[in-house]
C-alpha cells in the first residue's frame, strides 16, 4: 500500500497542530518535514525547535528532508528533536561525509534516508544503498513547494529498485515534488511507495478525499 506523506511546507504555520490533525484524520501516513538553510536551496523554512514541537504534538512518523548544506553537522540535533527519519541530499557533501552521516543515522536509531535532485543520475545513489532506508527521488527542484512534477524522472525509481532487488537490499523508494492525483498514478506505477504531497493535499477543499486519491484508492 503506498504510503501518503502530506509536506507540513504548505500546511499554515500559525496553526500547525490543527494541520497536522487533519491530515492524520484524513488517514496520512508519515508528515514530511522539509528543512531548507538557504544555501543548498534558495529557501529558508524551518528546524529543530518547530520538530522538537511536532514531536511532543504527535505521534506521527516523522520524515524529516534536510536541505541543507554538509547535513552531518546537524543529524544528532534533528535526531533529538524526534525524527523518525532523517534523509540528506547526496550532493550535499562530499561522498565520504555522506556516507558517514548515513551510518551516524543509524548509529543513532533514526532511519536514515538518501535524496537524489533531478540532475543527479540514479546510479550516484549506488554506493550508498546498503546504508539507507530510503531513497527520496525529487521529481522537482528542490526549494520551493507548487511545482510542476517532471515526470522523466520517473525511469530512476524502476533502476533502484532492480539495483537494489539483486543485491538483496529492501529500502523504500520515495518521491518528493509536484505530487497530484495524476502525478501520484505515474510515480506509483513506476514504483514509488511513499508520495510526498504539499500543495496538493494542504490546498485541497476535502483534505482526507484528496489523500484517498493520491494513494489510488477512489471509493
Ligand atoms: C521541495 C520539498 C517538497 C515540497 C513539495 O523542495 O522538498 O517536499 O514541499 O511540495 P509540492 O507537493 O507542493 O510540490
Ligand atoms: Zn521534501
Amino acid at each position: 500500500m503506498i504510503k501518503i506523506a502530506p509536506s507540513i511546507l504548505s500546511a499554515d504555520f500559525a496553526r500547525l497542530g490543527a494541520e497536522v490533525d487533519s491530515v492524520r484524520a484524513g488517514g496520512a501516513d508519515w508528515l514530511h518535514f522539509d528543512v531548507m538553510d538557504g544555501i543548498f536551496v534558495p529557501n529558508i523554512s524551518v528546524g529543530v525547535p518547530v520538530l522538537k514541537s511536532l514531536r511532543k504534538y504527535t505521534d506521527m512518523f516523522l520524515d524529516v528532508h534536510l536541505m541543507i548544506d554538509r547535513p552531518g553537522r546537524y543529524v544528532s540535533a534533528f535526531s533529538e528533536a524526534g525524527a523518525d527519519l532523517i534523509c540528506i541530499h547526496l550532493e550535499a557533501d562530499t561522498e565520504e561525509s555522506i556516507h558517514a552521516a548515513l551510518r551516524e543515522i543509524r548509529r543513532l536509531g533514526r532511519k536514515a534516508g538518501l535524496a537524489l535532485k533531478p540532475a543527479t543520475p540514479w546510479d550516484a545513489a549506488l554506493p550508498y544503498l546498503e546504508e539507507a532506508d530510503m531513497i527520496l527521488v525529487m521529481t522537482v527542484e528542490p526549494g520551493f513547494g507548487g511545482q510542476k512534477f517532471m515526470a522523466d524522472i520517473l525511469p530512476k525509481l524502476g533502476r533502484l529498485r532492480d539495483c537494489a532487488e539483486g543485491l538483496g537490499i529492501s529500502c523504500l523508494l520515495e518521491v518528493d515534488g509536484g505530487v497530484n492525483p495524476m502525478t501520484a498514478a505515474l510515480a506509483a506505477a513506476a514504483g514509488a511507495e511513499v508520495l510526498v504531497a504539499g500543495s496538493d493535499v494542504f490546498g485541497a477543499p476535502d483534505r482526507a478525499a484528496r489523500i484517498r486519491e493520491l494513494r489510488g484508492d477512489r471509493t
